[in-house]
Order: structure tokens, then sequence, then C-alpha cells
């Protein structure tokens, strides 16, 4: 049977009731992306930089990320444990612990297209495609990503704020915009 999404949602289904959650998506995940090309027939080929929501539930959102070329999304916490599943192109994660008046740098983790990283409830991280291509992957959250209040930081002045997603889109908005008036 060939993969679709109703099978991807049933495997992180079931991955949720395990005793380790996040360890069991991360299993999950590094079954699909070890078959990118029939992960990209489930979830569909990217045309554009953007995040379309697969599964949303209170304990489990799956979501099909695309980062445009150049794009760079500004440091933010998630509050629930967090795996990325790369299939195609990379990202370049920078991660931040929280410091008197911001954040402080904490290191970094390039993920090609093939690598599954697994975040905890605490993590911090900014990421970044710096190649000519898509970066796509799966992203995998425990809870409801899109409804949990959490915090994100200027990427210059390291304030804190609260999370925006209608900040992330217009980021998107104007990522892809570039990016297809440099492909004229
Ligand atoms: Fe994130």
């Amino acid at each position: 049977m060939a993969l679709d999404v109703e099978e991807i949602v049933a495997r992180f289904e079931r991955a949720v009731r395990e005793h380790t959650p996040a360890l069991a998506a991360r299993d999950v995940l590094e079954e699909l992306v070890a078959d990118p090309a029939a992960l990209e027939r489930a979830v569909g080929t990217v045309t554009a930089g953007g995040i379309v929501p697969v599964h949303r539930a209170d304990d489990l959102t799956i979501l099909h990320v695309a980062w445009t070329p150049g794009m760079a999304i500004n440091p933010h916490e998630h509050r629930m444990w967090a795996a990325i599943g790369m299939y195609g192109g990379q990202e370049d994660n920078s991660f931040y612990r929280r410091a008197a008046g911001g954040l402080e740098p904490s290191g970094g983790r390039e993920l090609p297209a093939g690598d599954v990283l697994v975040l905890g409830d605490e993590v911090i991280h900014s990421v970044a495609n710096s190649r000519r291509e898509y970066a796509v992957a799966l992203h995998v959250y425990g809870g409801d990503f899109f409804t949990v209040e959490r915090s994100e930081w200027d990427p210059a002045t390291h304030e804190e704020r609260p999370r925006d997603l209608e900040r992330t889109r217009r980021l998107f908005e104007e990522a892809n915009t570039r990016w297809s008036a440099r492909q004229k």
C-alpha cells in the first residue's frame, strides 16, 4: 500500500500513546525521511514556502513545513516537545538560553535531508535556510501547536514578546516574493 497522509497520521497517533512519545515520533520520522520520494508523494510537492497543517489535535500537531531559500525565522520556543524530520534541503538551527535582558547563543545544528532532530519542551531555537532550494520537513509537536501560548524573541534585540503566527506568515510571504523574483 502506498504511503498516504492517513497512514502518516496513524503512525504518529500510535507514537504519542507510547511511553516516550517524542522518541517514538523520532523513530517514525526516521522511517519516513529514509524514503523521501514516498513522503513527497504522500504530502505533496512543495511549490512555495509555508506551513501546512497535516493534523491538529490537543496532544499532536503534524505540520508540513517548507522554508523558502534565504529565509530566517526568529528565536522562539514551543513549550512542548518537537521533532523535525528533514526530507529535502537543509535547515540551520541555532539554539539559545534565556539570559538577563534576553537570550544568549547556545550552539547550533545543521539539519540536512535524512536527519531527525528532537527538541525538548524548554528549547529555544531559530531556523534559517541558507541554501538555494526549499528546506522541506515534517514537524511533529506533542500538543496543539496553534493554541499554546509561548514566546518569540526579536532577532536583533533579543527582546521577548508573545509568539505571533501572523508575523511568521508575513515572513513566508516576503521570502516567497523575494525568491520568486530571483527565479525570473
Ligand atoms: Fe520551532
